[in-house]
């Protein structure tokens, strides 16, 4: 079978030198890929390192090989275009449809899916001109990714990072699996919650669960590759931010509740997928508690946390906003299940079985979706991924 063919398109920003290792990524991945640089971006790596790494010409001008029409054919034949780092300079033209060197030809051309990963400083990506051609090309069905926040060039920090490679690669791999299927969480904001929440009762102990933040972040990488813009309120998860989404991280249920219904404000969709304590400590002590000889410890007295599924369920922040819970059970599964969407007023259920060895830390899963309708749609086991992507497809059907 023929390899899949990427381009990568790569614009003049410092962060060029990082497109060489989304380069080796795709190409060790079985794609065919042809970097296509502007002049800019060959001030910062030369056309001899992209040509050796790709294994093809590559040049900024539509006047090399001309006999070839590659201004047209590069474009005509990707099955993914994707420019990292866009600049500020590059998504401009790209909204306006300017064709003046064999990249922006190139994206005129292409009639596949085109993911940009903008890198540029915080004030020109803020800046409306900035936004409103980011919006452009959105609603035009292309998938930008949300810069990552961190050092910028010289001493200035702050979001306009261009994201790792790797999760850049993480994005292109599904945008790719998607197929020519049009990015339908375009233009879409969605909260995800992940992971699990600690409360604490001393310095250095803490109520937990056994929650990976695997499923969560499944969903957050999945919601980004389908054109979202994602916010990921994530407890205690150590696993590498998602490329695009916006990561706010938080410990304890409280907190958990505050960052989910901030960012839900303006949210089309809101999925709970974190494990949120109950219950937590109703005292927290200020020192280490310490073992008394010849006594027995004292109880822990817990309170009540808020039920953050059955809030945002109960008033929505906007009209139409579709609200997911998860529900781990482990026995009588689907009653409970039930029982549990109608409890919590969520439109979506996603209902697995949990125990030894089963969801929490492994990279597949197994569920049942329920909805008030009395539909419910099984996910056999499989990635987490998959399940996350039916998620999403029963999320979109509701949002029309
Ligand atoms: N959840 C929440 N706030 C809580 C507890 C849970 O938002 N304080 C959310 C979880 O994120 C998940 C769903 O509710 O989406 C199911 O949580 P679960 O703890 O299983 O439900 P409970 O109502 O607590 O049911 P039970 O403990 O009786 O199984």
């Amino acid at each position: 079978m023929d390899k899949p063919k990427v381009v990568l398109g790569v614009s003049g920003g410092i962060a060029a030198y990082k497109a060489c290792e989304l380069l080796r990524r795709l190409t060790e991945s079985g794609h065919d890929v042809r970097v296509v640089p502007t002049e800019s971006a060959l001030h910062f790596v030369g056309a001899a390192t992209w040509s050796a790494l790709s294994g093809h010409p590559a040049g900024s001008e539509v006047w090399e090989n001309v006999h070839e029409v590659p201004h047209v054919r590069i474009g005509q034949e990707a099955q993914l275009v994707v420019v990292a780092p866009a600049t500020a300079d590059m998504l401009a033209k790209a909204a306006h449809g300017l064709a003046d060197d064999l990249l922006t030809n190139t994206l005129l051309t292409a009639r596949c899916p085109v993911v940009f990963a903008p890198a540029m400083h915080t004030e020109m990506w803020e800046n409306p001109a900035t936004q409103e051609n980011v919006a452009t090309l959105r609603r035009r069905g292309a998938v930008v990714i949300e810069p990552a926040v961190g050092r910028l060039t010289g001493v200035d920090t702050g979001k306009g990072r261009l994201p790792d490679p790797e999760e850049i690669f993480e994005v292109c791999r599904r945008v790719l699996a998607r197929g020519p299927q049009a990015p339908d969480l375009a233009g879409r904001h969605v909260v995800i919650s992940a992971g699990g929440t600690r409360e604490p009762l001393d310095p250095v102990r803490y109520l937990g669960n056994r929650s990976s933040g695997l499923q969560g972040y499944a969903l957050a990488r999945t919601a980004v590759a389908r054109g979202a813009r994602v916010t990921l309120v994530a407890a205690n998860s150590t696993l590498p931010d998602p490329a695009g989404a916006d990561v706010v991280q938080v410990g304890t249920a409280v907190q958990l509740r505050e960052a989910v219904i901030k960012a839900a404000a303006d949210a089309d969709a809101v999925v709970m997928a974190a494990a949120v304590a109950d219950f937590r400590p109703a005292q927290y002590a200020a020192g280490k508690i310490k073992k008394r000889d010849g006594q027995d410890p004292e109880p822990v007295a817990l309170v009540r946390n808020p039920d953050v599924l059955a809030e945002l369920s109960a008033d929505r922040a906007r009209p139409g906003q579709v609200v997911v819970g998860f529900a781990a059970e482990t026995d009588d599964v689907l009653a409970n299940g039930r029982a549990k969407l109608a409890r919590k007023g969520c439109d979506l259920l996603v209902v697995n079985e949990v125990g030894e060895r089963k969801t929490f830390g492994s990279t597949e899963n197994e569920a049942v979706v329920l909805a008030p309708d009395g539909s419910e749609t099984p996910v056999p086991h499989g990635p987490k991924e998959a399940l996350a992507d039916v998620v999403w497809d029963l999320v979109a059907r509701r949002l029309g």
